[in-house]
């Protein structure tokens, strides 16, 4: 059982950063960090992510566990938090983007500190598209789009957020594997393969198997099993 300690900011470089700075100086697992803007966001592969006012910014730090499972979970806990606040139903894409319409409305970023990790959830809440930059207009999108000031639903999200990310974290069940494979937006869809940049396969995903690593039957290379946070998925 975790103990979560939340401290609300309304604006840092970074919530994971601050966690992980946080957990450098001893703070223990259940410690939490919400913004509701940053200024120096980071998304997966050395990317920056987009982090405008009208999103949620969370980052929470927990025991280690292989980050992708807990990198899975995130994406189950954020599935459910979203579906428990709003109206809005969303999809899965392997590892780690939750999927509106087909277009991604939050990421999550898992980070390795010792035998700790910090688990990084950005989602597009009431977030201004034009605020995300001409480069997402065609892949990214936002739960709403009528920019407000945090409010009780934000703080709701939230709430559900932590509280489904922390239960998953100690659940040692595979029964949320279940609830991820059902949200998958890519069983039996056809996806390029891509690693450093580069196009290594295309192929249909055929499974996700109980260690989240994902089976593509690629057309000439036969099962590609992947596992590493390395790999771009794109759908065709
Ligand atoms: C991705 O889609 O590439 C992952 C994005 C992860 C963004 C979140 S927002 C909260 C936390 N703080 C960060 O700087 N990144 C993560």
């Amino acid at each position: 059982m975790y103990k979560i300690d939340i401290d609300y900011f309304d604006e840092v470089t970074s919530t994971n950063e601050v966690l992980r700075q946080m957990a450098l100086d001893g703070e223990e697992p259940g410690k939490t960090v919400v913004a509701w803007k940053q200024t120096a966001g980071r998304g997966r592969l050395g990317r920056t992510f987009e982090s405008p006012r009208g999103g949620i910014y969370i980052s929470m730090l927990l025991e280690a566990d292989s980050s992708m499972t807990l990198t899975a979970k995130a994406g189950v806990a954020a599935k459910r938090a979203i579906e428990e606040i709003t109206d809005r139903k969303v999809q899965i894409k392997w590892v780690n983007d939750i999927l509106y319409k087909g277009r991604k409305v939050a990421g999550i970023l898992a980070q390795g500190i010792g035998d700790l990790v910090v688990v990084g959830i950005g989602i597009n809440f009431n977030t201004d598209l034009k605020a995300l930059g001409p480069e997402l207009k065609d892949s990214a999108s936002s739960l709403y789009n009528s920019w407000e000031e945090p409010d009780s639903d934000s703080m709701d999200l939230v709430n559900s957020l932590v509280r489904h990310m922390y239960d998953l974290a100690g659940d040692s069940d595979q029964s949320w594997l279940r609830e991820y494979r059902a949200a998958s937006a890519v069983m039996g869809k056809k996806v390029r393969v891509f690693q450093a940049g580069r196009q290594t396969g295309s192929g249909v995903v055929t499974g996700i198997d109980d260690n989240c690593a994902l089976h593509v039957l690629d057309e000439k290379k036969g099962e590609m099993i992947l596992s590493t946070g390395e790999i771009t998925i794109r759908l065709d």
